[in-house]
Formats: structure tokens, C-alpha cells, sequence
């Protein structure tokens, strides 16, 4: 019980992989109102980004969110890991096994517990 209401009231910085996703944009929403610092790791705008896309891009901006801009490429994913406490992978089925990219760099980048990570 004392666990679960420290849990609930410490502010810790969250990584959200495919916060701009269908089930990503209420995860990362839901960081932001619970008062956690929260980053969202997603690809690059570029000129074929859909106009929702960069629309959530302003929205979670403004809302205070940070975004950090990579492919799911190994040394971006580690140095994205070292700057927080909690990572939740929202990520397209089809990224399904590029998790596996993410849970290598969370044992290498070692400041996440296990406890402190969620796959969909
Ligand atoms: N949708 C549902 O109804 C539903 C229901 C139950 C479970 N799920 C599960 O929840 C998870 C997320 O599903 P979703 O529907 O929310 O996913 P989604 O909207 O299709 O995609 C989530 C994010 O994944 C990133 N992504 C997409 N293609 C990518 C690529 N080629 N390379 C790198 N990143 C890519 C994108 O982020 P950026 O563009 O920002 O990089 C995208 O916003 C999946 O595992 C799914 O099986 C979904």
C-alpha cells in the first residue's frame, strides 16, 4: 500500500515509444495530466508527415511534452533511455520485435528497473 501511493505521487520522467499512435496519444495525455515529465520518441517530421501527426506534435508540445526525434536505431533509443526513469512502448504491431532493440538498450543505459517498463 505505502508502495502503491509512492508510486502514485513520485513525478518521474517518462519515455513513451509511439506516443503519436492510436493507444500512444492517451498514454502520453495521461503522463502529462498526472504531472510526470514526459518525452515522446518518434521519427522525424519530414514533408510526408500527416497533417494529424504534426498537429500532435503542437498539441503535446504546448502541452509541455519533449519530443526526441530517431528511428528505432540502437544508440539514439540508449542515449533517449539515460534521460529518464520509465519507458512504455506504445509501438505499431508491426514494430513488435524493435522492442527488442528497446529492452537491449534499457539493460545497457541500466537506470530503468524492470518494474518501471511497459509493453503493449
Ligand atoms: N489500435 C488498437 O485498437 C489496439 C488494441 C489493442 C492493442 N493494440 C496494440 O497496441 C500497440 C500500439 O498500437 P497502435 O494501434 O496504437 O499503433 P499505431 O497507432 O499504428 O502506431 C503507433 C506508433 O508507432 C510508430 N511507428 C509506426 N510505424 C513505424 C515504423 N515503421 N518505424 C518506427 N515507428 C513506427 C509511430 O510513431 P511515430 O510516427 O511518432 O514515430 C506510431 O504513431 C500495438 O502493439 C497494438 O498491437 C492496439
Amino acid at each position: 500500500m505505502e508502495v502503491q501511493r509512492r508510486m502514485v505521487n513520485e513525478k518521474s520522467r517518462i519515455l513513451i515509444f509511439g506516443g503519436t499512435g492510436y493507444i500512444g496519444k492517451y498514454t502520453v495525455k495521461a503522463s502529462i495530466a498526472l504531472g510526470h515529465p514526459t518525452f515522446i520518441y518518434s521519427r522525424p517530421l519530414n514533408a510526408e508527415s500527416s497533417p494529424s501527426k504534426i498537429q500532435l506534435f503542437q498539441e503535446f508540445t504546448s502541452m509541455g511534452a519533449t519530443f526526441i526525434h530517431g528511428e528505432l536505431e540502437y544508440d539514439q533509443i540508449v542515449a533517449a533511455i539515460k534521460k529518464v526513469d520509465i519507458v512504455i512502448s506504445t509501438l505499431a504491431y508491426p514494430q513488435v520485435l524493435d522492442q527488442l532493440k528497446i529492452i537491449d538498450a534499457i539493460k545497457v543505459a541500466s537506470n530503468i528497473k524492470v518494474r518501471n517498463t511497459f509493453f503493449l
